[in-house]
């Protein structure tokens, strides 16, 4: 593989060719983790969409295989594109697909149907219709059969919604160990609501209950994920968190896609949140990232302990198809271990970047401590293209000689008329990705512009920021990752500089480090 065409990710995962959207089928089985994508087998538009497959065993050195479910009829007519959705180990056999012993693996997605037909299940389709079905897998993801004598297993959205069959889609399933059952959350997309279903085998689905609509109901509600997860310091008190993307109709400050979440609890029927998870009026929300390109996000099956990763589509439906990248289109987030942490008052939702950095890690090392970084621009010797930084510096009160806002500039042409800035207002109180002038953004009108989101100080009085810069993106998490923003960059090749910005006065306390990070792809 080469991959190393302008702006391709070094170590965020991309096919080598043709047009993704969201993760799909996220799933942890005998020791390989699989990812599998909305894909177009035949360009970098949206299109004749299809699952394409990637398998990886540390989530950092990807493969890509085969396409797992190529839309059918594809090349010519297509009939039925298989959207987004899941897929689980079916260890107990309960579905039946198991022959020989052998675990089968199966996919729970949507089924869109660009033409009215019957299928040989006998079910009648309506051109426009969106239903769910399932396939399964008895070689490891590499080739799906789909249940075509019963499929789709869930036709039609139930009543009072069978209106809405052109907007019902997304199915996230899981193992739901306390009742025992499959458990299915899919969306009625244009009502913002979540329909929740459960099931012995997979195959046959009951209504269990629904969910919302409720704090951001911008565009459509789409791509629901349902996961547990500890509060961290009261191992006893487990939350169950909903995730879901709305599009358009992102954070504040962004256009087009975003992600929110609620936290409450789960029984096995009904999705209860929790009041300080709901805004009255639909007037907030959680959003889980506050940058404008982290979309779709999904959840991994069948990890050990518990553990909870996330992988996102780093892209945004706003620009997503006018992005200057070819022969691809899109990348997907780092993948994300998520947990429950009380900060300020309020249990959050907490990402670290979970990739073996070990083994991308290159020895080229930057690191420095300022008792003070003078006002104005400090340059720093180039990193490169693809690195991580830690900094951290003193927060203080907006007073004379100490600094308004203080960033760090990364992408940086040698005249600085060209660099992304991600950096803290000690105004405000905000972390923010300053995009404004981070290459080229001719392609859509809204892509320049600074992001922004309130961060506090921890404990030590101190800001304390991850930053990870790919060829074509920066991933901020802030804090002990309470708030992250995640945006695109289509900087010049040659744009490989770094400083330091402290206006208006003096930043306290910093600590720098930048480490390589070298292609996970050679
Ligand atoms: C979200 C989405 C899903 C749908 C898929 C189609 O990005 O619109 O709702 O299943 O993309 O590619």
């Amino acid at each position: 593989l080469d991959y190393t065409e302008p702006y391709r990710p070094q170590y965020h995962f991309s096919p080598a060719e043709n047009w993704m959207n969201d993760p799909n089928g996220l799933l942890y089985h005998d020791g390989t983790y699989h990812l599998f994508f909305q894909y177009n087998p035949a360009g970098v538009e949206w299109g004749n969409m299809s699952w394409g497959h990637a398998t990886s065993s540390d989530l950092t050195h990807w493969e890509e295989h085969p396409i797992a479910l190529l839309a059918r009829g594809y090349p010519n007519e297509v009939t039925e594109m298989f959207f987004s959705g899941s897929a689980v180990a079916d260890v107990n056999n309960t579905s039946g697909f198991g022959v020989d012993g052998k675990i089968p693996l199966v996919a729970m997605y949507t089924s869109s149907y660009p033409v009215s037909q019957d299928l040989p299940s006998g079910k009648s389709i309506t051109a426009g219709q969106q239903s769910q079905s399932i396939a399964y897998s008895l070689d490891e993801g590499e080739t799906w059969t789909t249940y075509d004598a019963e499929n789709p297993v869930i036709h039609n959205p139930p009543s009072p919604y069978e209106a809405e069959f052109e907007n019902f889609r997304d199915p996230f399933v899981f193992w739901h160990g306390d009742t025992q059952k499959w458990i299915a959350v899919t969306t009625l997309a244009s009502l913002h609501k979540l329909l929740i279903w459960s099931s012995d085998n997979l195959k046959e689905w009951s209504l269990a209950s629904e969910f919302g609509p409720y704090n951001s109901v911008g565009g459509v509600w789409e791509c629901p994920s349902l996961i547990q997860l500890p509060v961290k310091g009261k191992k006893s008190i487990k939350k169950w968190v909903i995730v879901l993307g709305l599009n358009p109709g992102g954070p504040p400050g962004t256009v087009g896609s975003g992600t929110q979440y609620f936290i409450g609890d789960f029984d096995g029927t009904t999705f209860q949140a929790d009041p300080a998870s709901i805004y009255p009026g639909n007037s907030s929300a959680n959003w889980m990232d506050w940058g404008p390109d982290f979309y779709a996000a999904a959840s991994y099956n069948g990890l050990p302990n518990g553990d909870v990763v996330q992988i996102a589509w780093m892209n945004n439906w706003q620009y997503g198809t006018e992005i200057p990248t070819s022969p691809w289109r899109s990348a997907m987030s780092v993948p994300r271990q998520l947990s429950l942490q009380t900060i300020n008052g309020k249990v959050t939702l907490v990402q670290q970047p979970q990739q073996n950095w070990q083994s991308v890690a290159n020895h080229q090392t930057l690191q420095h401590s300022w008792k003070s970084v003078s006002k104005g621009s400090t340059k720093l010797n180039s990193p490169g293209k693809a690195f991580k930084i830690d900094l951290s510096f003193s927060d203080h009160d907006s007073k004379k000689s100490l600094a308004s806002t203080f960033a760090i500039a990364v992408r940086a042409s040698s005249d600085f008329k060209q660099e992304t800035l991600i950096g803290y207002n000690f105004t405000s109180k905000e972390v923010f990705v300053d995009r404004r002038n981070s290459g080229d953004a001719s392609f859509d009108d809204t892509f320049a512009t600074l992001y922004h989101t309130a961060l506090s100080a921890g404990a030590d009085k101190r800001i304390n920021l991850q930053i990870f810069v790919d060829w074509s993106s920066v991933e901020v998490f802030g804090g002990q990752g309470e708030v992250s923003l995640t945006a695109q960059i289509f900087p010049k090749e040659d744009a490989t500089e770094a400083r330091l910005v402290s206006t208006d006065g003096v930043t306290q306390n910093v600590k720098l480090q930048i480490n390589g990070i070298n292609s996970a792809w050679h």
